[in-house]
């Protein structure tokens, strides 16, 4: 079996070779991302291993004919991959999983952060400004927090907070027993009106798109906090930053950014972006923003890797495949 993996990021190399001689199969592998003038590169192999890069018509319409029969997305999220096309081809789609605890840990640092107004505190560190000025914080353990999804890392933040004291809610529109150990289910008006600080777990979907927008931030407490490591379409980025303005919004803390794809994963010291919410955003004290890094733990990479080759294999050789979407 031979596997064509692009988007390899240096860090990832080693594990494809090591991966890769463990369970048998040929790699060839590019740092480039998939595309019609790339496609060539697949020729002699079964499957991709893609990552973020969307995956359209035309390319997919393309890797069918070199016989590609599995895309599997180095990722959990699969929004990015035309899914429903590939499986009228007969083409297997597949994610992967990884260790949860990667983004509900950096979750519970970014909940943190944005509580004690950490961007705050060490920029002005850095100018050498040692003053209490607007950097009082609030404590976990006095808040109510909201917790919107609780698949695997939802209920992993969950767990987590348990720890901290602090009262949570949490909706999904499949509660789990699990998670009422810790959480109290409520519907989402009432998730939206009672927490002081909300966090998103849900997936990129049509039904949880701008899930967060002007009517729904009305809703919400006055200086609600609001944490977003799951994707950027579930926040109407235009809304945020009015509520930020207001000050209806007190602080957030975001990981993940509608329109981010062009820009996150590149180096931009010398270059504009282009992305001018993403200016406003970055400009805002209250407002921390990261670069899609909340995965980013040498356990999910290690992960990300072995599942997506074990997923291409998996399928390949008719055996049930966990990872499997279409
Ligand atoms: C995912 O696995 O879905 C992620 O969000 C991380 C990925 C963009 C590298």
């Amino acid at each position: 079996m031979k596997i064509a993996a692009f988007s390899c990021r240096e860090d990832e190399i080693g594990y494809f070779e090591g991966y890769g001689k463990q369970y048998g199969i040929d790699l060839v592998w590019t740092s480039n991302a998939p595309g019609l003038d790339n496609a060539k590169l697949v020729e002699g192999c079964q499957a991709v291993s893609v990552i973020t890069t969307p995956i359209a018509e035309d390319l997919i319409r393309v890797w069918h004919k070199y016989g590609i029969k599995v895309i599997s997305t180095r990722t959990v999220g699969y929004e990015h991959i035309h899914y429903q096309l590939a499986a009228s081809l007969g083409i297997t789609v597949s994610n992967v999983s990884y260790s949860a605890h990667t983004v509900a840990e950096y979750t519970v640092m970014c909940i943190l952060m944005a509580i004690r107004r950490m961007k705050t505190i060490m920029t002005r560190y850095i100018g050498q400004d040692y003053s209490l000025k607007q950097v009082r914080g609030r404590e976990l353990c006095h808040m109510t927090i909201g917790v919107i999804g609780t698949g695997q890392i939802g209920e992993n933040v969950i767990a987590n907070l348990s720890g901290f004291g602090c009262k949570i809610l949490a909706y999904d529109p499949y509660p789990k027993e699990t998670v009422k150990k810790y959480a109290e289910y409520v519907s989402l008006d009432r998730l939206w009106s009672a927490s002081d600080l909300i966090t998103l777990h849900a997936p990129a979907t049509e039904e949880t798109y701008h899930l967060i927008d002007e009517e729904t931030l009305k809703q919400m407490k006055d200086g609600v906090i609001l944490i977003n490591a799951a994707r950027g379409s579930l926040i109407h980025t235009t809304a945020l930053i009015a509520a930020l303005e207001s000050g209806k919004v007190g602080a957030a803390a975001l990981d993940v950014l509608e329109e981010e794809g062009k820009i996150y994963y590149k180096d931009f010291k010398y270059a504009a972006t282009g992305h001018h919410e993403m200016a406003i955003l970055q400009a805002m004290p209250q407002v921390l923003m990261t670069p899609h890094t909340a995965f980013f733990t040498d356990e999910a990479v290690s992960d990300m890797i072995e599942y997506s080759i074990s997923s291409c294999l998996k399928t390949l050789t008719g055996e049930n495949n966990p990872w499997k979407i279409n």
